[in-house]
């Protein structure tokens, strides 16, 4: 675990033919929307945005917009079966159907990714209110997640047309979320160099990061994972495939739960995290936690950080050293009852990589989870 992670040099491309300013919005589709956007408000401190339904004049579902700085997240459900979202929540469970990309060109982003061989969602479409006009269009990625293309700089409403703006007295004070540091996917046996391949061709990504089954595994928990980056580095998808280990990988247990291809994990950054975790551990979100003596030598592995080692170890909070700086991390439980999606929750302190010196710890923590769920 002590080698450096491995660099991969590439090419400049003189021109970025899909500028992307980051994430626009991630929507899941899940079993009961209320509820759950009371859930991320509660727990994560996110504020009511934005509300479609029947009250707006969508018959066949309803979707809740909450907001925490620069992470915004949408919480639809279906209203009746033979529907698509209730054929998608019977089949994945609550999950991340929209990765929503800003732009500044929603028709050219589509054009440019479909003539590179993406597989269209929805072709550039224009809607509009009095808040003025969205421009969305969308692209098919692993499993049945979707990009899409939010080109918005003529929009000054609550999220977008469709929406009114959700009041409420009830906005449950922030935790110190602030955007998303990646996302990452969970793709089947044999297919992360498949995507890797559509990052770089379709959406003009580079593939900045690899980790091998060397890296990454623990007696059991093996995968592989490389990272993609766009241009300017807003945006960021590491892509996971389950390797061969002694039993269950973690990867092929979410593919079973999930039934297919689909989001992992939402890394969210934090300023200051242990302010954070405080805070979110006080609100009932469950992390993973590591044995203590990760603490007994994680600073002869890292060197001097600026925090206290103590409140780390007491929130359980990982720490890890790249050749830039450091970073601190740690990883939520599932956050519905399918071994599916989880949050991460990070602060970078100049390092730019994602903690391949705490795999070997937190797979272990991951395998007597999994383990408990009788998957291993
Ligand atoms: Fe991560």
């Amino acid at each position: 675990m002590e080698a450096p992670f491995i660099e991969l040099n590439h090419q400049k491309t003189t021109e970025d033919f899909l500028p992307l300013q980051g994430t626009d919005y991630i929507e899941l589709y899940v079993g009961n929307a209320k509820q759950a956007a009371h859930f991320y408000k509660t727990a994560f401190g996110f504020k009511s945005i934005a509300y479609a339904g029947p009250e707006t004049g969508v018959k066949d579902k309803v979707s809740y917009v909450i907001r925490q700085n620069k992470l915004t997240f949408v919480l639809t459900t279906a209203l009746k079966n033979n529907n698509i979202i209730a054929d998608h929540v019977y089949k994945h469970g609550d999950g991340v159907k929209f990765l929503a990309l800003r732009v500044d060109d929603a028709t050219d982003a589509w054009e440019q990714t479909t003539k590179r061989s993406a597989v269209s969602f929805s072709e550039p479409k224009i809607l509009k209110d009095e808040s003025g006009e969205v421009v969305i269009s969308g692209i098919h990625t692993y499993g049945e997640t979707v990009h899409l293309f939010i080109e918005r700089k003529n929009y000054n409403g609550a999220f977008m047309p469709g929406f009114i703006e959700w009041k409420t007295n009830y906005n449950p004070c922030d935790t110190g979320l602030l955007y998303v540091d990646h996302c990452v996917g969970n793709v089947g046996w044999n297919q992360m160099n498949k995507w890797v391949s559509f990052y770089e061709n379709v959406m003009g990504f580079r593939n900045i990061l690899s980790f091998d089954d060397k890296d990454i595994s623990t007696e059991y928990s093996a995968l592989m994972s490389k990272v993609m980056s766009n241009g300017n580095g807003f945006v960021k998808f590491p892509i996971n495939e389950p390797a061969e280990g002694k039993k269950k990988s973690q990867v092929e247990e979410y593919l079973d739960f999930y039934n297919g291809e689909g989001v992992q994990h939402v890394a969210i950054a934090t300023n200051n995290i242990i302010e954070t975790v405080t805070e979110l551990q006080n609100r009932g979100v469950e992390f993973l936690k590591v044995p203590g003596s990760y603490y007994d030598t994680v600073l002869d592995r890292v060197g001097h950080i600026d925090e206290d080692l103590q409140p780390l170890r007491e929130l359980g909070i990982l720490i890890d050293r790249d050749n830039e700086g450091y970073l601190l991390q740690i990883f939520t439980k599932p956050l519905q009852d399918r071994p599916t999606l989880f949050f991460e929750i990070i602060q970078r302190k100049g390092a730019k990589s994602f903690g391949k010196g705490n795999f070997k710890a937190l797979f272990e923590a991951i395998e007597r989870e999994q383990a408990l769920r009788g998957n291993l």
